[in-house]
């Protein structure tokens, strides 16, 4: 039997993805994030840019702090300033590494770099060379690589490794490759390329024209032994290489590639739902392997197949990704340890107290609707965790609505704060519109509505109503969220998520009254 060779995992949700609009995560979250990548034993965490930000620093630190077995990485510009604060943040890591990069391309080196080709060769040497002075391991990338010169790229990963990288990696940074020419480059790379026969080779892949997995594949093929990626394929414009599809592709066509990963495909589905809830991006219902629909055959010529052997039609089983068992469905007279279980298998890994929170949450829900699926407890995580950043100043206690097809909608909402009761009546356009009204003049503050959707959690009668409002005080947004099973309910207490924030602010004088 062929060999099969070993291919590294170095996952990115943390750097490429969070830096995707709309998808950034507090720092608690991404430290739930870095315990299930290690669970789900990736080989290199890059947990952030530490120069960017204080904020950015201090999670990486923290992740570094965390993580035992994993290799931890900064991401660091080539120059001294990011690697020194790129090492101070992931040195407490078990395995800390340092990821310097600078562009390759004729395009990037003049209009961005403003340098010549000689100067980015030195610049390679001289700072990768810092770098490994500092951190035992170190990454050296070509930043859009697959736009450079080959001949070039080569003598630039030669000097990167001179200078102590031990991986180089290949970045198709605005997804314009393709899997052919993925292929060649990294044949090209490891042929022409003095030493790197000794080093990582790493192929780093956007998705702009939806060939990231594919390019990340064919790389593979042609020797990479290294993978950048991200869960569920988060990422900046159209996102970076999918993770779970390039495990389960290198799993299940074994045979093929000839190469496998460490990852332990069991803690696919609840690290794909992790990341879903705690960025607020949901999965696309028909996404390869943790899509909803990845496992469900309708057409009953296929139900027959599988009903008689799973694999007639089914070329790996849910179980393998770590799909929870249908049969469980929890409902009012579940218990706490089967309502545990359950979040646990949903990818929840918080502490006591807030699964306490959840399960008296769970059971008013239960109250309400027959059955609770796991969309819906997937949807009150995922509230949960906003609610638990958002300051409450107004609560809700009460609203009223009076609405008809021949009458103007009126509303009356009361809401609490610090113990006293404060009530307005609006008229409006339509029922929602009406109980923004009264909360803008309760709480004495006027936004702009930028955004307002409403999107059922589940089918039937008795599915929860999630709303999303975005409003807008001068040039700054606020956004709220909510479910219920009154979708009035969702609606007020989704826009009082986002005035309490814009109130916050005012009160602290970080904005001007909207
Ligand atoms: O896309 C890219 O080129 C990157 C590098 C910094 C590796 O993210
Ligand atoms: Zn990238």
């Amino acid at each position: 039997m062929k060999e099969s060779r070993n291919v590294r995992i170095f996952d990115t949700t943390l750097r490429d993805g969070e830096q995707a609009p709309g998808c950034s995560m507090n720092l608690q979250e991404k430290l739930e994030v870095a315990q299930a990548l290690e669970l789900l034993r990736v080989d290199v965490i890059e947990a952030g840019f530490a120069i960017a930000s204080e904020g950015d620093f201090e999670s990486v630190n923290e992740v570094a702090k965390l993580i035992k077995d994993a290799k931890v990485a900064s991401l660091a510009r080539a120059t001294k300033g990011d690697i020194d604060r790129a090492w101070e943040a992931v040195k407490p890591a078990g395995n800390p590494m340092i990821h310097t990069f600078i562009a390759t391309s004729p395009i990037h080196m003049q209009y961005k770099l403003k340098m010549k080709p000689e100067e980015v060769l030195e610049r390679t040497y001289e700072m990768v060379r810092y770098a490994a002075s500092l951190c035992p391991d170190v990454e050296f990338s070509a930043e859009d690589a697959s736009r450079s010169d080959p001949e070039f790229l080569c003598r630039v990963f030669a000097k990167a490794i001179e200078g102590g990288a031990g991986t180089i990696n290949i970045p198709d940074t605005v997804g314009y490759s393709t899997p052919f020419e993925m292929a060649e480059i990294v044949r090209y790379v490891r042929e022409n390329t003095p030493g790197a026969e000794n080093v990582i080779i790493s192929v780093h892949c956007h998705n702009d024209l939806g060939m990231a997995v594919a390019n990340s594949l064919a790389s593979v093929k042609a020797g990479a032994t290294q993978i950048e990626c991200t869960m569920n394929g988060l990422g900046e414009r159209a996102g970076n290489a999918a993770l779970e599809e390039i495990v389960m592709s290198l799993k299940t066509r074994a045979g093929f590639f000839g190469a496998d990963t460490g990852i332990d495909t069991r803690q696919i589905y609840r690290t794909s739902r992790l990341v879903s809830a705690v960025t607020g991006t949901k999965v696309q219902i028909n996404k390869a392997v943790v899509g909803q629909n990845a496992f469900a055959h309708e057409a009953g010529i296929h139900q027959h197949g599988v009903m008689a052997n799973p694999l007639t039609y089914e070329i790996m089983t849910p179980d393998e990704i770590g799909i929870p068992a249908k049969q469980m469905v929890l409902g009012k007279h579940s218990g706490r340890h089967a309502f545990d279980a359950r979040l646990r298998q949903l990818g929840f890994v918080g502490d006591k107290d807030e699964s306490d929170t959840l399960f008296i949450k769970f059971k008013e829900l239960a109250d309400r609707k027959k059955i609770v699926h796991d969309k819906d407890l997937e949807a009150l995580i995922g509230i949960h965790r906003i609610e638990e950043d958002i300051p409450v100043i107004f609560k809700l206690d009460r609203f009223v609505v009076n609405t008809g097809n021949t009458i103007t909608a009126t509303a009356s909402v009361r809401l609490e704060r610090q113990g006293s009761l404060y009530e307005q009546v609006a008229a409006g356009e339509g029922p929602v519109y009406a109980m923004f009204t009264a909360v803008n003049k309760i709480a004495g503050v006027k936004p702009v509505l930028d955004d307002y959707s409403i999107q059922a959690v589940t089918e039937g009668q008795d599915a929860q109503g999630e709303v999303r409002v975005r409003i807008r005080a001068g040039s700054d947004i606020y956004k709220g969220r909510a479910i219920s099973t009154d979708i009035l309910q969702s609606s007020v207490q989704a826009y009082l998520n986002a005035v309490n924030q814009l109130v916050d602010d005012i009160e602290n004088s970080k904005v001007n009254r909207g």
